[in-house]
């Protein structure tokens, strides 16, 4: 199958290029490397059924393709406030000109949506019919709203011209590959702990999110592409941590003898986070999490440490969670 990746030099879009190429399918990836790195999409480059196309989706896009798995959009806070506007014309304009695609060359559709689309939910853990608690005027806004403009587009496509979709809402995904820049907060302990700096916590700690790894997210992803059920659907891990016990975890894990900081909420920050999983599992053959939390967090932080080189002393292999 020829398939096209829209955010594909990213972090999941890489980890989810690397098992399609390894399925033998024709993959083009897209990215405008806002976020992305060709460092991620490097071992690929030299392969005949592999192509890089240098692009903005926000900008009109000729292709032929079976299936598009559209993830471009900046998903850390700190690169999508850093410029609101693109975010949603990234969000809009470019899910727009990905689904005007689908429609052309009949291509199978999957956006890559998320739990913000919840807000700060008032229902736990998050159901899909759940309608969400969303701020429309807040900093997380072009993100969130842009996010749920994306689903709307999705869905309108499907019932006006019959496109082919698929939806899924990702919860908080994590593994090598990250950003060490990119603020989300496994990534920020991961760093501050290899640095041998005191672990930032926002607010107490008490807040929860879940954390999912991220070959169990590509998984999920592409089942649901190649099932039947259009979604949306919850892809996460449903195991609730507080951000608390999320910095105690990395923190024994590179340097028990660090200290944890406190400072405070960020506006809009959710204070709960869990999926409901039950549609995946009912509609993706039993699709769930199989990456303990533990297992997981040893491979980004030896991940993280590779990259971070000389910077950081080597990293312990003791366990914890
Ligand atoms: N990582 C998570 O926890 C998470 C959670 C929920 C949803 N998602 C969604 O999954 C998708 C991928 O997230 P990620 O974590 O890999 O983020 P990422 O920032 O690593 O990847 C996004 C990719 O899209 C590219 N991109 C951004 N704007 C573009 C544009 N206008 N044109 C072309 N390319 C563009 C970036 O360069 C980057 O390679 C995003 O749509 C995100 O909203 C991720």
């Amino acid at each position: 199958m020829r398939i096209l990746v829209t955010g594909g030099a990213g972090f999941i879009g890489s980890h989810l290029i690397d098992r399609l190429m390894n399925q033998g399918n024709e993959v083009v990836c897209l990215d405008n490397f806002y976020t992305g790195h060709k460092r991620n999409i490097l071992k690929w480059m030299d392969n005949p059924y592999f192509e890089l196309i240098r692009h903005d989706i926000t900008e009109p896009i000729r292709l032929e393709v079976d299936q598009i798995y559209h993830l471009a959009c900046p998903a850390s806070p700190i690169h999508y406030q850093y410029n609101p506007v693109k975010t949603i014309k990234t969000n809009v304009m470019g899910t727009l000109n990905m689904l005007g695609l689908a429609k052309r060359i009949k291509a199978r559709f999957l956006l890559a949506s998320t739990s913000e689309v919840y807000g700060d939910p008032e229902v736990h853990p998050q159901v899909e019919e759940y309608r969400g608690n969303v701020n429309p005027i807040g900093i997380r806004s072009c993100y969130d709203e842009g996010k749920r403009v994306a689903e709307t587009l999705a869905f309108d496509y499907h019932r006006q011209n019959d496109v082919e979709i698929r939806v899924a809402r990702i919860f908080n995904t994590y593994g090598p590959r990250m950003l060490e820049n990119d603020g989300r907060v496994v990534s920020n302990f991961v760093v501050q702990a290899l640095q041998g700096n005191s672990l930032t916590v926002y607010g107490d700690g008490s807040q929860t999110r879940s954390f999912c790894y991220v070959s169990d997210l590509v998984e999920g992803l592409m089942r649901l592409m190649n099932g039947d059920y259009i979604g949306p659907i919850n892809l996460g891990n449903p195991g609730e941590y507080t951000i608390l016990q999320l910095a105690e975890a990395v923190r024994d894990m590179v340097n028990p003898s660090l200290a944890l900081k406190y400072e405070p909420l960020p506006q809009d920050d959710p204070r709960r986070r869990q999926p409901d999983i039950t549609r995946a599992k009912t509609h993706l053959g039993g699709w769930e999490p199989t990456v303990q939390l533990s297992e997981g967090l040893k491979l980004t932080v030896d991940d993280f440490s590779a990259r971070m080189g000389d910077r950081v002393a080597a990293v312990p292999s003791a366990s914890v969670v």
